[in-house]
């Protein structure tokens, strides 16, 4: 089966994955809604949409304001005339120091990364069943993988976006609707700008355009982007915990 992706709802796209996806949506002519908070930045990508060839409607949203998407989830589907993917790329990486605990920025990656995640992929589901068709693709992170000393909450926040979105899948698959994990490495945007030591770094293009084709396969994939870095999953994974506890990873 190959999915066809002619109206779709971007959650944050005004830079990094999510703009890369709206651009190559546009360039197939798609017709598009771009969310998220920068009003400037979303118009800049809904021009280039339309320069592609594509068609876009802005609509600045905050995800935190989770009592909004609901409603925002419906007008985007009435200005685009139906639904056929939903794409939850928002998500922020706070930068939290050695030693530091700090509920605030904790809470908010958890209310970005995935309870935003969460009223927008309801949203979704609920329409998706009901019509038996549709794709939702929510970016989660080789991160989620296991919880790393580092930034705890990042990986627990895509922990949550990557088990929630398998029981979606779960829920979901049996309807005829396509619920896609797609978990990117390293990818070169305005979240890693400046991060030391990463490897195996690609664009924001490239992470689009594989992250598309393998929603475009169909059969609702949980998928590494790109697939060597399930390699790395699956070694990090079989670290036992007295171990993990003393790398620096
Ligand atoms: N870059 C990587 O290496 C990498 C690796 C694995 C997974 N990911 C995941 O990929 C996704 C996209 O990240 P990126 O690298 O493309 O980062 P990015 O360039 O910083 O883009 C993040 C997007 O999230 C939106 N956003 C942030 N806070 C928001 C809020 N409160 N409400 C609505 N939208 C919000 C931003 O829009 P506004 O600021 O305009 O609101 C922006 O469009 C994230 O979930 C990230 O965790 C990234």
């Amino acid at each position: 089966m190959s999915e066809t992706f002619g109206r779709a709802i971007i959650v944050g796209a005004s830079s990094g994955i999510g703009k890369a996806i709206a651009l190559e949506l546009g360039a197939k002519k798609a017709k598009l809604v771009l969310l998220a908070r920068r009003s400037d930045a979303l118009e800049q990508v809904a021009q280039e949409v339309r320069a592609a060839g594509g068609d876009a409607t802005v609509m600045v949203h905050d995800v935190r304001d989770r009592g909004e998407a609901g409603a925002r989830f419906d007008a985007a589907v009435e200005a685009l005339g139906g639904l056929d993917l939903l794409v939850y790329a928002s998500g922020i990486l706070e930068r939290v120091r050695e030693g530091e605990f700090d509920a605030e920025k904790d809470g908010r990656m958890l209310e970005v990364n995935l309870l935003g995640a969460v009223a927008w992929g309801d949203a979704a589901g609920a329409l998706f069943q009901a019509q038996r068709r549709g794709t939702l693709m929510n970016i989660s992170s080789v991160a989620g993988v296991r919880g790393r000393r580092g930034n705890p909450v990042y990986g627990a926040s895509k922990a949550g976006l990557t088990a929630y979105t398998e029981a979606l899948r779960n829920r979901l698959s049996r309807y005829g609707v396509n619920v896609v994990t797609v978990k990117p490495g390293y990818v070169d945007t305005p979240m890693t700008a400046g991060q030391k030591g990463l490897f195996w770094v690609i664009s924001a293009q490239d992470a689009a355009r594989r992250s598309l084709s393998i929603a475009a396969r169909g059969g609702s994939p949980d998928a590494f982007v790109p697939a060597r870095w399930g390699l790395v999953a699956a070694i990090i994974k079989m670290i036992p915990s007295v171990v993990f506890r003393r790398l620096n990873f």
